[in-house]
């Protein structure tokens, strides 16, 4: 399995050192924001050698905003973002590429904007990371400077990122030696992955030196039963005019998705998450049920991601895991015909997304590790609607100003 790590240092430079929970020379601790899965802008620039569709673009002399643009995601418009934001898995290098002649970039590194609003134009309907990164500018945060976003190609899991957790690495040092305090890290949803596996690779040492807090929302440390109905029959929840089947392609081919499959550390292994008139698949069938979708790469890609944080090793920072809880939330899917026709949901406990199951793993790591762990379960959140609510934003300003 090839996983592409890369060597943390410790910065050579000393930093005017105010240990974890000490008051900052600054009077804000710096916040970094990483996004979840679709939870930030990327662009796109073309120049294709064939198209799918005589509307299609085949040259751009720009970039432009492949995620989000609603107006991209019209009928026959779709088909040709589907064939641009799709990723091709080659199974020699166990790498995605992108279709030939598409450039997919990440806009906007270090600053807000990708993750406040996806959708440049700002309409409601993309709102995202705001509320709380405008909460902070009210308590005196400027954004882009000690506030800002760690937008990532989340198409992909972290072993095709490596360049990612370089450019975070340094982002933190650099906000921690300005502000001369430690840095929180604030995470959404698989967010919580990426910060996980990125601090899983940190030394102790510099985590202590520069991570006060590590504010995790909505995660989901044991994976989503939902992923599964997703790469069987494709999920288009979130554009209705859109065939579940045509989004299938493209979601299938985001190594993502894979990766947040549920984990057999913490499912039920007698669990049936998916049901067909002939079979039962549970967390120890993933390989038939690649299989039996005729999407092998689909198990190959599991296999390339599934060890990545699946040990749920402690973070070693201090760690506030919130979460939604009260919301039905997709447990298990009934087939009559597997895989292309909608199944029936089964619906258990979690934030409409993510299963409470799930959410719940950072209990774990309590007297795992010598940093506090605390939780806090909010009742009738939805998985991002958690973001925008009261309760969290209080608890929010609570970790960055209180003692
Ligand atoms: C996969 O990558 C290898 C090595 O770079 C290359 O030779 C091969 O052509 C690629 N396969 C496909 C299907 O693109
Ligand atoms: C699948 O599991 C259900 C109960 O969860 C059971 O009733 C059914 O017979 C099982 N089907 C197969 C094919 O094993
Ligand atoms: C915010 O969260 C709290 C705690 O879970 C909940 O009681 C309240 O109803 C939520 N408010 C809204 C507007 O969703």
């Amino acid at each position: 399995i090839l996983l592409l790590f890369w060597t943390p240092y410790i910065n050579g430079r000393t930093l005017e050192t105010c240990p974890t929970g000490k008051a900052c020379r600054s009077e804000r601790p710096p916040v970094i924001l990483i996004p979840g899965d679709l939870g930030n802008q990327l662009e796109a620039k073309l120049d294709k050698p064939s198209v799918v569709h005589y509307i299609c673009y085949k040259k751009t002399d720009v970039y432009f905003t492949l995620w989000l643009n609603l107006e991209l995601l019209v009928p026959v418009a779709i088909d040709c973002w589907i064939d641009n934001i799709r990723l091709i898995y080659n199974r020699t290098t166990r790498q995605t590429e992108a279709p030939p002649g598409v450039d997919v970039r990440v806009p906007g590194f270090g600053q807000t904007f990708p993750l406040e609003y996806l959708d440049p134009s700002k309409q409601g309907v993309g709102m995202y990371f705001f509320t709380i990164v405008q909460a902070l500018v009210e308590w005196g945060y400027t954004r882009d400077d000690d506030v800002r976003g760690a937008p990532y190609d989340w198409r992909k899991a972290p072993n095709e990122n490596k360049a990612y957790f370089l450019g975070l690495q340094q982002m933190i040092e650099d906000m921690a030696e300005k502000a001369g305090c430690p840095v929180v890290l604030m995470a959404h949803s698989m967010g919580n992955m990426y910060t996980l596996y990125f601090l899983n690779q940190q030394p102790q040492a510099w985590k202590d030196h520069y991570i006060k807090a590590f504010v995790s929302l909505g995660a989901p440390w044991a994976g989503v039963a939902k992923t599964l109905r997703v790469v069987a029959t494709g999920d288009n929840n979130r554009i209705p005019v859109i065939s579940s089947l045509k989004m299938r392609s493209q979601q299938r081919s985001a190594v993502s998705t894979t990766w947040l499959f549920p984990y057999a550390h913490s499912w039920p292994t007698d669990k049936v998450l998916i049901q067909t008139p002939t079979t039962n698949y549970t967390v120890k069938d993933y390989q038939r049920f690649f299989k039996d979708l005729d999407f092998e790469d689909g198990w190959e890609m599991r296999q390339d991601t599934e060890p990545l944080v699946s040990a749920l090793e402690p973070p070693g920072v201090a760690i506030h895991c919130l979460y939604g809880s009260g919301v039905p939330t997709a447990e298990g899917f009934l087939y009559t015909s597997f895989p292309d026709t909608d199944p029936t949901t089964v619906l258990g406990d979690g934030d409409g997304t993510v299963n409470l199951l799930s959410a719940a793993q950072c209990r774990r790591w309590i007297g795992r590790q010598t940093q506090p762990v605390h939780m806090l379960e909010l009742e009738g959140n939805e998985h991002v609607n958690m973001l925008l609510n009261f309760t969290t934003v209080a608890y929010i300003k609570k970790v960055l100003f209180g003692p």
